[in-house]
């Protein structure tokens, strides 16, 4: 059931409570609105025009250009490698396919971490160059000043904790992390801190749900997690991974919506039997 309210619509979910406020524009402030509401938040990753225009549409809440276009568009192993001068580019072709997501841009590895005044002429370059409207960067205590000079330049930073794949070599492993008492401690301190740092927003990936239902709980800012169960305040994740093109991918946590590879997969072969065959093109399909 919908009823038009002036600027924005009401819909009311049936079996629950729970009203959805429908945002001509999010910003980051909607996002905190929303957890106020107990509204979930959705996210969702594009690196290119055509996937933010769809998905955008759809009615998401947040796009991440994330720096998993270095495994997903570039084919690499890690995140490492991808540029900042990449990463500006992917954002630029987003931000001209959307009218009301909130774009947020993923500060690529070696670019922050060093020192603080370079973290912010990354993030000033990524906002001046693509238009997004805030950057992402991973990490807690060793990148606190990092992300206070960039809050005081007046740009939204979206904090990332528990699994932060621009450290994989420092892990080993992409398994689950914050198991055990003192990373799970040390997880909820940096948490608070990127919060009273000013954070409007911090992902959380791959930990604990219990653990991430607690960091959601005692925070004000909103919780997105990717692997971090159902107890936080929106979810992530990697657009080609939830349509299935990436079949080789299967964490616990991904939910395929389509198996877009084989689909794919299909097309493609038909395609080129019919042109094989001398079926494409048919007369209607010519000048
Ligand atoms: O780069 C990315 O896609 C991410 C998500 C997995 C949160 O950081």
């Amino acid at each position: 059931m919908r009823f038009k309210i002036s600027t924005f619509t009401v819909q009311f979910v049936t079996n629950m409570s729970i009203a959805k406020k429908e945002y001509k524009r999010i910003t980051t402030k909607s996002l905190v609105d929303m957890k106020s509401r107990g509204e979930k938040i959705s996210m969702l990753t594009a690196y290119d025009y055509t996937m933010a225009k769809i998905v955008d549409s759809a009615g998401i809440d947040v796009i991440l250009v994330g720096d998993s276009a270095s495994n997903v568009m570039a084919g690499h192993e890690t995140t490492l490698p991808i540029t900042l001068n990449e990463m500006i580019y992917h954002a630029s072709s987003v931000v001209r396919g959307i009218e009301r997501s909130l774009i947020v841009v993923d500060l690529p590895f070696g670019t922050y971490q060093s020192d603080p005044k370079e973290a912010l002429r990354s993030a000033i370059r990524i906002m001046k160059e693509s238009g997004g409207h805030a950057v992402k960067l991973e990490g807690g205590k060793e990148v606190k000043e990092s992300v206070k000079r960039i809050l005081k330049a007046g740009i939204p930073v979206m904090g990332h904790l528990g699994l932060t794949p621009q450290s994989i070599y420092k892990f080993g492993t992409y398994t689950v992390r914050a198991k055990e008492e003192e990373e799970a401690e040390q997880l909820k301190k940096d948490a608070l801190m990127l919060e009273k740092a000013g954070c409007f927003a911090i992902v959380l990936e791959k930990v604990p749900a219990k653990l991430a239902e607690e960091v959601a709980k005692s925070l004000h800012v909103p919780i997105i997690g990717i692997g971090a169960g159902g107890g936080v305040d929106g979810q992530v994740l990697v657009t080609h991974d939830m349509l299935g093109m990436t079949h080789e991918f299967n964490p616990r946590f991904l939910r395929r919506y389509l198996d877009l590879y084989s689909e794919m997969t299909h097309a493609f072969q038909d395609y080129i039997n019919d042109v094989k065959s001398g079926d494409f093109p048919n007369d209607k399909e010519q000048y």
